[in-house]
């Protein structure tokens, strides 16, 4: 694929033949920006009660029922709307080609979000199955794989009816997002419910085959939901902004087969010094070093597509929120080997220098190639000339930023020093702190955290504000809005 002329505010109609089905793209994107708030909302709050306590309400609102709110909040209401709606545009773009049948694609749209209602509504009410990033019960869960297993019907058949020969390689990003989650998502709840009117239900697994199912399916939801969808918005939208063809579509295709073989084998290292098997531990370990190598070519070829126009990031905000999103993916990936190797991992694990990676790749990849996708796709799928302030783009850049720089380093100060503090040992041999004064020593790096996270949910507010102008105005109010944000080359 060659980028074709994509400047913000310059809306290509040619691009856009009526017979696409950008209904439902608009559903989507719209719902990312409604959770996106809801989400982020959530985090600054569960932020706030590490800081204040008394903030915990008992039974529904307490810190343990919020945290999986907000983690599905962003994760799979902001991330997964986004994910999903881009890939909608990118697929028929890409393919010639509708999606096969308008009701399939609006019934995926209103079943994902009556899923997300569901697991929230659960997680309040305390019902759970305790299995991170996957909580709801089985009913919920059952309701989840229709769901996916229509979009998986919907892309695949968008796929077959190209009038493309070449399926280019931000679907197969996409493709590897939904068969993996649609794996993940079935083998890790595989359950038997305790009867068939009750919410509960038992893990088919037991003991240690239970926890490595359960990293087995967390790790590769980092790997394919968190990496492999976004990998797709990167290789569609990126070349599109930068207006200019992916720099090595080879390197792509090598970074995509290496990324999807070896993050199966990594979970292990969510798991070290527990009482899976020692061998197991380290094969774990060496697959994470070796991932190193595909993320790093990906984050390469985001760079170097966008070489040669470096000055456009001081004019256009959008691809500097998608560039700076690949710094973030480099970051994260960088530092994921690094934490994944045991020894390094005994100082890391339990500690806040989880969260703050965590959040390096969150905020900084996952949100900000998010966001530039959403400027980049507002304007085209409403027919406006741009969005309606390129200033507010601004702002939402440098709030985001700032933002993220408060919280990754409140969190990584806070990590390295609880790992340390954990591990002091007194001339005789005595621990040198009690649990508690190391959560004392935390509480000013929380509150850090917590003014990054308003920062960056300031940044998000104002963006839906920004896309709120820009579908209700059929015309843009001021004439710097109205402005290309890119000069024309
Ligand atoms: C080469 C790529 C990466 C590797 C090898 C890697 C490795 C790791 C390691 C070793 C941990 C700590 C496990 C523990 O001590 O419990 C971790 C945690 C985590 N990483 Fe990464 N990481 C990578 C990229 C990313 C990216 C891009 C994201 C995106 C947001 C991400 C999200 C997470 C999450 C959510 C956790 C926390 C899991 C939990 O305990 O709940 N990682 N990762
Ligand atoms: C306004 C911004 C945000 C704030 C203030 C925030 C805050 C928090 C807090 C306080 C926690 C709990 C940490 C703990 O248990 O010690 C958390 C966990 C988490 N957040 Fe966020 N968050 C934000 C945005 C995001 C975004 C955008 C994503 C994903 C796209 C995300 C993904 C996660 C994940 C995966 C965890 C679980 C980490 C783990 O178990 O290791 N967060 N967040």
């Amino acid at each position: 694929m060659s980028g074709t002329g994509t400047q913000v505010g310059a809306f290509q109609g040619a691009e856009a033949p009526p017979d696409y089905d950008d209904h439902v793209v608009r559903l989507f994107i719209l719902a990312s920006v409604f959770w996106a708030l809801v989400g982020m909302a959530m985090g600054v709050f569960i932020a706030a009660q590490m800081v204040w306590p008394q903030l915990n309400a008992e039974p529904w609102f307490t810190f343990g029922r919020l945290r999986p709110v907000h983690t599905s909040g962003v994760v799979f209401a902001f991330g997964g709307n986004a994910v999903i709606g881009t890939s909608l545009y990118c697929v028929q773009r890409t393919c010639r080609a509708r999606l096969p049948g308008r009701f399939a694609a609006e019934f995926v749209f209103w079943g994902y979000q009556f899923f997300i209602v569901l697991a929230a509504l659960g997680y309040v009410m305390g019902v759970t199955q305790s299995r991170e990033y996957a909580e709801p019960e089985w009913l919920t869960d059952l309701w989840l794989a229709v769901v996916w297993l229509t979009y998986l019907g919907i892309f695949v058949g968008t796929l077959l009816r190209r009038r493309e020969p070449h399926i280019y390689v931000a679907n197969w990003y996409y493709l590897a997002f939904v068969v993996a989650v649609t794996i993940l998502h079935v083998v890790n709840n595989l359950a038997v419910p305790l009867a068939w009117n009750e919410s509960n239900s038992v893990s088919l697994f037991g003991g240690v085959q239970d926890a490595m199912t359960q990293w087995w399916y967390g790790h590769n939801a980092v790997g394919f939901f968190l990496t492999a969808g976004f990998l797709g918005i990167m290789y569609y939208y990126l070349p599109k902004q930068a207006d200019a063809p992916i720099w090595s579509y080879r390197l792509s295709i090598i970074s995509f087969w290496s990324l999807v073989f070896m993050y199966m084998w990594a979970g292990p290292h969510h798991l070290h010094y527990t009482s899976l098997p020692d061998w197991v531990q380290t094969l774990g370990m060496t697959f994470t070093i070796m991932l190193w190598m595909p993320s790093w070519a990906s984050a390469l070829n985001g760079f170097m597509t966008a070489s040669g126009r470096w000055d456009r990031l001081r004019t256009d905000p959008v691809l500097r929120f998608m560039i700076v999103a690949v710094v973030f993916y480099a970051v994260a990936t960088f530092e994921g080997p690094f934490m994944g190797v045991r020894t390094v991992n005994g100082l890391s694990h339990y500690t806040e220098w989880t969260i703050s990676h965590v959040h390096s790749g969150a905020l900084g990849w996952n949100g900000f190639i998010v966001f530039g996708a959403i400027y980049y796709l507002v304007p085209r799928i409403w027919g406006r000339p741009g969005m309606h302030s390129r200033a507010a783009i601004e702002w939402h850049f440098w709030l985001g930023l700032a933002g993220i720089m408060l919280y990754v380093t409140a969190m990584w100060g806070a990590g390295v020093m609880q790992g340390l503090m954990w591990r002091a040992y007194t001339s005789l041999g005595f621990l040198r702190y009690s649990f508690l004064d190391t959560v004392i020593a935390a509480k000013p790096y929380y509150l850090m955290r917590f003014l990054g996270g308003l920062l960056y949910l300031g940044g998000a507010a104002v963006m839906a504000w920004n896309v709120w102008r820009t579908v209700s105005e059929p015309q843009p109010s001021t004439a710097e809005a109205a402005a290309p944000a890119a000069p024309a080359e």
